[in-house]
C-alpha cells in the first residue's frame, strides 16, 4: 500500500506553490499520497511562515499535537520547512525533538533523500542551505489540477525592508531562466491550464537569463507568456513599487490578457515612515505610479498591503496613510500591526507605538479598506465580466465559480463542461466576499 503524506502550510501564496511541490517530488519518489488528516499519515510536513510573530507562534503550538501522534506511532516522521526552519534551524530540535527534518524554502526538493535518510539512520537531519536556484531543476514535471496554476519566477527578495524577515529566510533574489518558466507554462497549457499567476516575492525584480545572453524583466516575460496562444489571462504577484518600470506600464495598456489588477504594496503614506522602512520611494512617487498605471489601463484594479504601528509611527503619520487610502481607492487589500521580527534592521527601533493604539489604527484602516472594496463590487453590479470557470461552486451544487479579471470570485447557475472556459457573467449581486451572476445570453464560451 502507498504510503500516506500530509502537508500543513502556512503563510504566502509562494509557501502553498511549495507545499505543492512538496506533494509532487514525494509522490514521484516515494509514491506517495496526500492526505487530508494527519491522523492518516505515515509523513507529517509542515511548511511555515515567520512573516510575523503570530505565525511563528502556530508552529510551536501544531508541533506539541504532532508530538502526541508520534508518541503512540513512533515510526511517523516529522519535517519542519519554510521560513521559521530556515530562521530556527537547530533551534526546532531543540524545543521539538520529535521533528525528525528540518529542511528551507529552498532545499525542499531534497526531501526525498533526507526522507531516506532518517530511515537509514535513524538520526534527524538538517538542511537549510541556500543552494542557489537548483531547485526548480530538481521538481517533478508540474501538475495541475483546474484551469489556473501558479509559476514561480523568482525566489527571495534583495529589498530589505527594514521591517522585515523574508531576505533572510529566503535569501536574496534570483530569477529563474526565461526558458524555463516558459516551459513549464508549456506544459501546464498541455494539461488545461489557462491562466497564470506568476509568483516571487518581487516578481516585477524579475531579471531571468535568455537564450541569447540578454536578461529579461517582468514585462518581456509577460509578453512571451501572452503569446502562448491557449492562455487567456496572466496574474502577476507581489510587486515593489520602486521597481514599476516603463516597460511594465506599458505592457497593462499592450496586453489584453494581462488581469485588470495589480497588487503593489504601499505599506504606509508618510514619508517619514516609508523611510524608516527602507522602502526607497515616496508617497508622491507611488501616487505618480498610480496615475501612470491608470492612464494605460483606465479601470485598473490596485490593492496593496499596510503596515501599522511601525515605531515611531504618530497620529499624523497614520492620518497620511488614511489620506493615501481615501484618494487611491485600493481594491481588497491587506493590513497588518507591526510585528518585531528578530534580526531585522527594524527590531532595534523601540517598538514604541502602544498596543491598544495599533489595534484601533488597524480597525480604522481596514474598516475604510472594505468599505472601498465593497463600493467597486456594488459597481460591478449589472456589468458583464468575463469569468474563467474554474470549479464547481462550494455554496450550491448546481452553481459554478470563477474569476473575474479583477480577481473576485464569482457564482453563477451552469454546466461542469463550461471549466476551463472564458465566459461572459452579467454579476447581478455583491456579496461580502464574492459576487453572485448569471451567464450572459451572448456568452459564446468559444475561448477555451
Ligand atoms: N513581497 C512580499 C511581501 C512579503 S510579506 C509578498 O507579498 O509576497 C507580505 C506583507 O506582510 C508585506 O507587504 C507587509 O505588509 C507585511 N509584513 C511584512 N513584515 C511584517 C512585519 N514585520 N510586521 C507586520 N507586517 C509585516
Ligand atoms: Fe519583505 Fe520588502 Fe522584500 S516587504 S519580501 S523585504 S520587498
Amino acid at each position: 500500500m502507498s504510503e500516506k503524506l500530509y502537508i500543513q502550510t502556512f503563510g504566502c501564496q509562494m509557501n502553498e506553490y511549495d507545499a505543492d511541490k512538496m506533494g509532487d517530488m514525494l509522490d514521484a519518489s516515494h509514491g506517495m499520497n496526500r492526505v487530508e488528516s494527519p491522523e492518516e499519515a505515515d509523513v507529517l510536513l509542515m511548511n511555515t511562515c515567520s512573516i510575523r510573530e503570530k505565525a511563528q507562534e502556530k508552529v510551536y503550538s501544531l508541533l506539541g499535537r504532532w508530538k502526541k501522534l508520534k508518541q503512540s506511532r513512533p515510526d511517523l516522521i516529522i519535517g519542519v520547512g519554510g521560513c521559521v526552519a530556515s530562521q530556527e534551524g537547530e533551534n526546532i530540535r531543540r524545543r521539538a525533538p520529535c521533528v525528525d527534518i528540518v529542511f528551507g524554502p529552498q532545499t525542499l526538493h531534497r526531501l526525498p533523500q533526507m526522507l531516506d535518510q532518517v530511515r537509514k539512520q535513524g538520526r534527524p537531519v538538517l538542511d537549510i542551505s541556500f543552494p542557489e536556484i537548483e531547485k526548480f531543476d530538481a521538481l517533478p514535471k508540474p501538475r495541475a489540477e483546474g484551469p489556473t496554476a501558479f509559476v514561480s519566477i523568482m525566489e527571495g527578495c534583495s529589498k530589505y525592508c527594514s521591517f522585515c524577515i523574508v531576505p533572510f529566510t529566503r535569501g536574496e533574489e534570483i530569477s529563474r531562466n526565461l526558458d524555463d518558466v516558459m516551459t513549464e507554462i508549456h506544459s501546464l497549457v498541455s494539461l488545461g491550464v489557462r491562466e497564470i499567476t506568476l509568483l516571487g516575492q518581487n516578481v516585477n525584480g524579475y531579471r531571468g537569463l535568455m537564450d541569447d545572453g540578454e536578461t529579461a524583466d517582468l514585462a518581456l516575460l509577460l509578453h512571451h507568456v501572452a503569446a502562448v496562444e491557449e492562455i487567456g489571462r496572466i496574474r502577476f504577484t507581489t510587486s515593489h513599487p520602486m521597481e514599476v518600470n516603463d516597460a511594465l506600464i506599458e505592457a497593462f495598456a499592450e496586453i489584453p490578457k494581462l488581469a485588470n489588477h495589480f497588487h503593489l504594496p504601499v505599506q504606509a503614506g508618510s514619508n517619514s515612515i516609508l523611510a524608516a522602512m527602507k522602502r526607497n520611494y515616496t508617497v508622491e512617487d507611488y501616487i505618480e505610479t498610480v496615475r501612470r498605471l491608470r492612464m494605460a489601463r483606465p479601470d485598473l484594479s490596485l490593492s496593496s498591503d499596510f503596515i501599522v504601528g511601525f515605531p515611531g509611527e504618530t497620529d499624523e503619520d497614520f492620518e497620511q496613510t488614511m489620506e493615501l487610502v481615501n484618494e487611491t481607492g485600493f481594491d481588497t487589500s491587506f493590513s497588518f500591526v507591526y510585528s518585531r521580527r528578530p534580526g531585522t534592521p527594524a527590531s532595534a527601533l523601540p517598538d514604541d507605538v502602544a498596543e491598544e493604539i495599533k489595534k484601533r489604527r488597524l480597525t480604522i484602516l481596514q474598516s475604510r479598506l472594505a468599505q472601498s472594496a465593497r463600493e467597486i463590487s456594488q459597481a460591478m453590479v449589472g456589468t458583464t465580466q468575463k469569468v474563467l470557470v474554474e470549479r464547481p461552486s462550494r455554496k450550491d451544487i448546481s452553481a459554478m465559480a470563477g474569476r473575474t479579471s479583477n480577481n473576485r470570485m464569482v457564482n453563477f447557475s451552469g454546466r461542469s463542461d463550461l471549466i476551463g472556459k472564458f465566459i461572459d457573467v452579467i454579476i447581478e449581486e455583491a456579496l461580502p466576499n464574492s459576487l453572485r451572476g448569471k451567464l450572459s445570453d451572448t456568452s459564446s464560451a468559444t475561448e477555451s
